[in-house]
């Protein structure tokens, strides 16, 4: 299956771009799981797939409990160099106590299990979104725009929460915004690239992550960033959203990169993609995507009170 071919990348964590949601129908070979289940937890089924690991969907049959298991590729997980990184226990420290509708619960510890050749792998818990993420509203178009603002307005509720609390995502995009089937629930997910804001200091330079097509400009220059930067990438999401399209029409992930620093590059107005838009809206996204950390948006609280504005003008 093809979802369970090694990935051949540089030692970067910049190129992550391949997310992929693994559909109900996924016909599951049990021969290619790696893992067949996690302390009382039975694998059922990988359900989506970062740049990252693999997350399955698990059951605990006595106590009838599904959650969702998320186990790193090994190269992330038994490699020296990279498991001082740590990124399943990073993403325990920094948000299995956070406590927010629109972040997802996970457990405080990770469980250690063998996989198929021997190796122990250690598997982060969560709760199990029965959904799909949004990347699937942005090719489907299918929410009317009551509902993208209604969505944006949640996903800007939980960014907001986590900045108020000291977190810095540094992965928000599309993938990482997860829907239950009747869209009642949003949720954010992974903070394996995440920072608290007194903690990246003097690291920052030396540990690079994310993913190209939602990175703010500072981010790609390796600059020291901030919440701002969460800003801008909700900006690149936004636009997605509401257009179907990024603005930047680079062909590959070199040209867009490019495109997203380069200060002559205009973002179009999101309306001219999607008459639909009004002014207001076009001037919230285009705020969120200036450039210059110091022009945009200063807090994600600010960018809510807009959306929330825009929303009750217009339903
Ligand atoms: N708790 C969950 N419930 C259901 N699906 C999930 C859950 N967490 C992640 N997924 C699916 O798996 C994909 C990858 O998960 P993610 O945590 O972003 O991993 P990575 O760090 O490899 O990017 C997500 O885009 C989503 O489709
Ligand atoms: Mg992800």
């Amino acid at each position: 299956m093809r979802v369970f071919a090694p990935k051949k990348k540089g030692d970067d964590l910049v190129a992550q771009e391949e997310e992929v949601q693994i559909s109900d129908s996924a016909a599951v070979d049990e021969a290619e799981l790696e893992l067949t289940h996690v302390g009382p937890y039975e694998i059922v089924a990988p359900v989506g797939r970062g740049g990252m690991g693999t997350v399955y969907k698990a059951i605990d049959r006595k106590r009838d409990k599904t959650v969702a298991v998320k186990v790193l590729d090994r190269r992330y997980d038994v490699d020296k160099k990279r498991r001082r990184r740590d990124y399943l226990g990073r993403e325990i420290l920094l948000a299995a106590d956070l406590k927010h509708e629109c972040i997802v619960r996970m457990h405080k510890e990770l469980l250690e299990e063998e996989d198929r050749d021997g190796h122990v792998r250690r598997c982060l818990i969560m709760e199990f979104v029965d959904g799909h993420n949004l990347r699937k509203h942005i090719i489907e178009r299918d929410l009317s725009f009551s509902q993208m603002v209604q969505v944006c307005i949640r996903l800007a509720q939980g960014i907001d929460f986590l900045h108020q609390n000291g977190i810095v995502h540094r992965d928000i995009k599309p993938e990482n915004f997860l829907f239950t089937r009747d869209l009642q629930q949003v949720k954010i997910v992974d903070f394996g690239l995440s920072k608290t804001v007194t903690g990246w200091r003097g690291r920052w330079f030396k540990e690079q992550g994310g993913t190209p097509r939602y990175m703010s400009p500072e981010q790609l220059s390796k600059h020291r960033l901030d919440a701002r930067s969460d800003i801008f990438s909700f900006g690149i999401t936004m636009y997605e959203l509401f257009t179907g399209t990024h603005p930047c029409n680079g062909k590959d992930s070199l040209e867009i990169r490019r495109q997203i620093r380069d200060p002559r590059y205009k973002f179009e107005a999101p309306s001219k993609r999607n008459p639909e838009i009004p002014p207001k809206l076009d001037r919230i996204i285009l705020k969120a995507l200036r450039r210059q950390p110091e022009r945009r948006y200063q807090s994600m609280t600010e960018l809510l009170l807009d959306l929330t504005r825009l929303g009750e003008s217009k339903i």
